[in-house]
């Protein structure tokens, strides 16, 4: 698909979505794409079976504190939904806030995400170390756009996609050190939630929506994007149509 910069707009298939600055109004902008009938949503593929949740684990203080340290400055950015929310009353920026790990040369754009060659290491990289190590052993040949989310006040994050364009699958991990944060996947046709129960997940942004209940003390939680190693790639079913479902395909047919 062409690539779009940040700004641009291409009707229902804005490409407007979260992590941007500036948030047009298209939440009525729905896929539209018939999907493989083997699958159900909410659904999510745990990754527990492929990376090292014991080493995961371990640095759940080591993040902890140096996220304490960061709520104390004030300074990092508050995390957007995007505008494909379910409930347009909610608000695109719940409080939340991202620690940007890598950043990328050029403006904003949600469809950079895994264009690995043009991210680099922010100067908070350094800080997270022994993360940066962690994510260096996971299924990636190359790195994207990786970012911390976090809050420390009891408050929802809204149910939204990330996106609608059923076109474009982001081969991304979303992962956590503890089980804090109430992380859900909602089949917005039936109403049914489904919570993430383990901690690391790839999932299907488009077809489905996703949000967080309100959690306790502090919640966290790390994306990181880019590209899977083609070993890697072997394991994952790729569907006919919309190519956005292929974590759903996955999730489902693996079950
Ligand atoms: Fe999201």
């Amino acid at each position: 698909m062409q690539r779009l910069q940040a700004g641009e707009r291409a009707g229902a298939e804005s490409l407007k979505a979260a992590g941007e600055e500036s948030a047009d109004e298209v939440s009525g902008a729905q896929p539209d794409e018939a999907i493989d009938p083997r699958i159900t949503y909410p659904c999510y593929k745990s990754f527990d079976e492929f990376i090292d949740v014991e080493r995961l684990k371990s640095l759940d203080d080591y993040i902890t504190e140096r996220v304490k340290q960061h709520l104390q400055s004030q300074a990092d950015l508050q995390f957007y939904t995007g505008p494909f929310k379910l409930d347009d009353t909610s608000p695109e920026r719940p409080g939340s806030r991202m620690i940007y790990l890598a950043q990328s040369q050029f403006p904003d754009s949600y469809f950079d995400l895994d264009r690995t060659d043009i991210w680099e290491p922010t100067s908070a990289s350094g800080e997270f170390s022994l993360l940066m190590d962690f994510i260096a052993t996971l299924p990636f040949k190359a790195t994207g756009r990786m970012l911390i989310m976090y809050d420390d006040v009891q408050r929802p994050v809204p149910a939204h996609r990330d996106h609608v364009s059923t076109d474009v699958c982001h081969e991304f991990i979303w992962f956590r050190t503890n089980l804090n944060k109430p992380f859900y996947m909602l089949n917005h046709e039936t109403g049914e939630k489904r919570y993430v129960e383990s901690y690391s997940a790839w999932f299907d942004t488009v077809n489905q929506f996703h949000g967080t209940d309100a959690g306790v003390g502090l919640t966290c939680s790390i994306r990181v994007d880019g590209s899977f190693t083609d070993e890697f790639r072997k394991r994952i079913p790729t569907p006919a149509v919309n190519r956005a479902s292929t974590p759903a395909l996955w999730a489902s047919t693996s079950a």
